[in-house]
C-alpha cells in the first residue's frame, strides 16, 4: 500500500514552488517598504498559548488544533495561527524595550483541522504583519492599506473590504448583554454550540455558519449602536484615513471574525470569484491580547492572508504568476573519461562564476543529452569530445540559433559571463 500526503495538505512541486518563491519574495519587499522586520517563531507551542490567545470558544480551539503530548508529558499545538505567537514571543524577548512600535511580519505554515475543501487546507500558508505598543488608527489603516496594496500588485481584482469594529471591555458588555436578550427566545432552536456561546460568548452565535442560527440573528443588535466614545472616535479615524487613500470598504457590523482577542477595528477581504472561501486576508486590533498573556497593556493591530488563496483568486481570473526557469549551459560529454573530467572542470568553473550549468553524470549518451539540453531549456550546449580535450577548448551551441563555435577554455568563462 502506497503512502499519500495527509488530507488537507499540499505537495508543491517545482514549476509552482517557483511562483511560491515569487509571491514571498513580493511579499518580503512590500514588507520592508513598509517597515516591517521578520519574525520566525517555532511551528509549535504550549497549547496554553492559543487556548489563552485565541479563545476557548472559537471553532480554532474547540475544534481544530493539532494538539498532542510530548514525551515529557507536555500539552503541545502546532500553531494554527501567528499573532499569539507573535505576542509570545514580543513579551520573551521583551521588544517592549525597543523603539515602539515594534513592526513584524511573518511567513509560513499553520495547521488547522478543517473540513478540507477548495481553498481551505489543513496544513495552509499565512503571510502576516503585526504591530505592538500603539493605540493609534493609523496603524490599523496603515495594514489595511498594505493589504489592499498587495492585492493590487498581485494584479488581483474584484476586492471587497469588509469593516467593522467590535467594540472594548468597556462597550462589548452592555451589547453582549443586548444579544443575549435578543437570543434569549430562540435558544431551543439555536445549534448546540451556540447554545453554549450564548452563555459563553453570544458574540460567536453572529459567526456561526449553520443556516439556522444565521437565520435567527440576522435581525440581531448592530455594535455598531453599543460602541463607547473611545471605540467610535477610533472607528471614524480609521474609515477617515481609508478614505484618504481611496481605499473603499463595506461595513459589515455582523463580522465578529473567527478569533476571540479582537477589539476595535475588524476587517477582511474578499474575493467574490473564488467561491465559498473568499476571505483572502484577515485581521484587526488586539488591545487586550498581550495583557491576557501576562504582559503590561500593550495594544496590537495586525493581519494574516493565506497564500494558497492568492494563487486562487489568481486562477479564478485566469492569471499566473509568470516565472522564468533559467540553464544557461547545459555541458554535453562526446567522449571518454578524459572528456567526462574536462567537462566537470569547465562546469565547476562556470558554476563558480555564477553561470548556471547542468552535467550528466556520465549515464546518457550523446543525442540524449542534447535531448536533456533542449527539455530543461538550456541556452547553450557546450560540447566536450575527445577533439576538445585535444585542443584544450570546448564547442559551443547556442541553442535558440544553431550557431556553434570552438571555444579555448582559458576563454570560457569570460565568454558565457558576456552573454
Ligand atoms: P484568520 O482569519 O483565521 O486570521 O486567517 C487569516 C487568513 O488565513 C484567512 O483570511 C485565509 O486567507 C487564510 N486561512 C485561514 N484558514 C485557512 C485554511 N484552513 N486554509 C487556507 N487558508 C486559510 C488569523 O489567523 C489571524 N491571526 C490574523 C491576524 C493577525 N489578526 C491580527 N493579526
Amino acid at each position: 500500500m502506497s503512502i499519500n500526503r495527509p488530507r488537507g495538505t499540499n505537495d508543491i512541486l517545482p514549476g509552482e514552488s517557483e511562483k511560491w518563491q515569487a509571491v514571498e519574495a513580493l511579499l518580503r519587499t512590500i514588507a520592508a517598504e513598509y517597515g516591517f522586520r521578520e519574525l520566525r517563531t517555532p511551528i509549535f507551542e504550549e497549547t496554553e498559548l492559543f487556548a489563552r490567545g485565541v479563545g476557548d470558544t472559537t471553532d480554532i480551539v474547540q475544534k481544530e488544533m493539532y494538539t498532542f503530548d510530548d514525551h515529557g508529558g507536555r500539552s503541545i499545538t502546532l500553531r494554527p495561527e501567528n499573532t499569539a505567537s507573535a505576542c509570545r514571543a514580543y513579551l520573551e524577548n521583551k521588544l517592549y524595550g525597543a523603539v515602539q512600535p515594534v513592526k513584524l511580519f511573518y511567513i509560513g505554515p499553520m495547521f488547522r483541522y478543517e473540513k478540507p475543501q477548495a481553498g481551505r487546507f489543513r496544513q495552509f500558508h499565512q503571510f502576516g504583519l503585526e504591530i505592538f505598543g500603539t493605540a493609534a488608527a493609523a496603524a490599523d489603516a496603515e495594514i489595511i492599506a498594505f493589504a489592499w496594496d498587495l492585492y493590487h500588485r498581485l494584479g488581483i481584482r474584484d476586492l471587497r473590504l469588509r469593516l467593522n469594529s467590535v467594540g472594548c471591555p468597556a462597550c462589548r458588555p452592555a451589547y453582549r448583554e443586548a444579544l443575549q436578550d435578543y437570543f434569549r427566545p430562540y435558544l431551543d432552536r439555536l445549534c448546540p454550540s451556540c447554545r453554549e456561546r450564548f452563555f459563553r460568548n453570544p458574540l460567536r452565535i453572529l459567526d456561526c455558519k449553520s443556516e439556522i442560527c444565521r437565520e435567527i440573528g440576522k435581525d440581531a443588535p448592530s455594535i455598531i449602536d453599543y460602541l463607547c466614545e473611545d471605540c467610535s472616535s477610533h472607528f471614524a479615524q480609521v474609515k477617515q484615513l481609508l478614505t484618504a487613500a481611496d481605499i473603499p470598504y463595506t461595513l459589515d457590523t455582523r463580522m465578529v471574525r473567527g478569533l476571540d482577542y479582537y477589539t476595535k477595528t475588524a476587517f477582511e477581504i474578499e474575493v467574490a470569484k473564488i467561491g465559498a472561501q473568499a476571505a483572502v486576508c484577515g485581521g484587526g486590533r488586539y488591545d487586550g491580547l498581550i495583557e491576557e498573556l501576562g504582559g503590561g497593556h500593550i495594544p496590537g493591530v495586525g493581519f494574516a492572508l493565506g497564500i494558497e488563496r492568492i494563487f486562487s483568486a489568481l486562477a479564478s481570473q485566469g492569471d499566473d504568476i509568470e516565472t522564468e526557469q533559467n540553464l544557461d549551459v547545459y555541458l554535453v560529454v562526446a567522449g571518454g573519461a578524459d572528456a567526462a573530467a574536462l567537462a566537470f572542470r569547465v562546469a565547476d568553473q562556470l558554476r563558480r562564476a555564477g553561470v548556471s550549468c547542468e552535467l550528466d553524470y556520465g549515464e546518457k549518451g550523446f543525442k540524449a543529452q542534447m535531448k536533456a539540453a533542449n527539455r530543461l531549456g538550456a541556452a547553450y550546449a557546450a560540447i566536450v569530445g575527445e577533439d576538445e580535450v585535444k585542443a584544450d577548448s570546448v564547442t559551443v551551441k547556442n541553442m535558440e540559433n544553431g550557431e556553434q563555435a570552438a571555444i579555448p577554455l582559458a576563454e570560457i568563462k569570460q565568454y558565457f559571463l558576456q552573454r
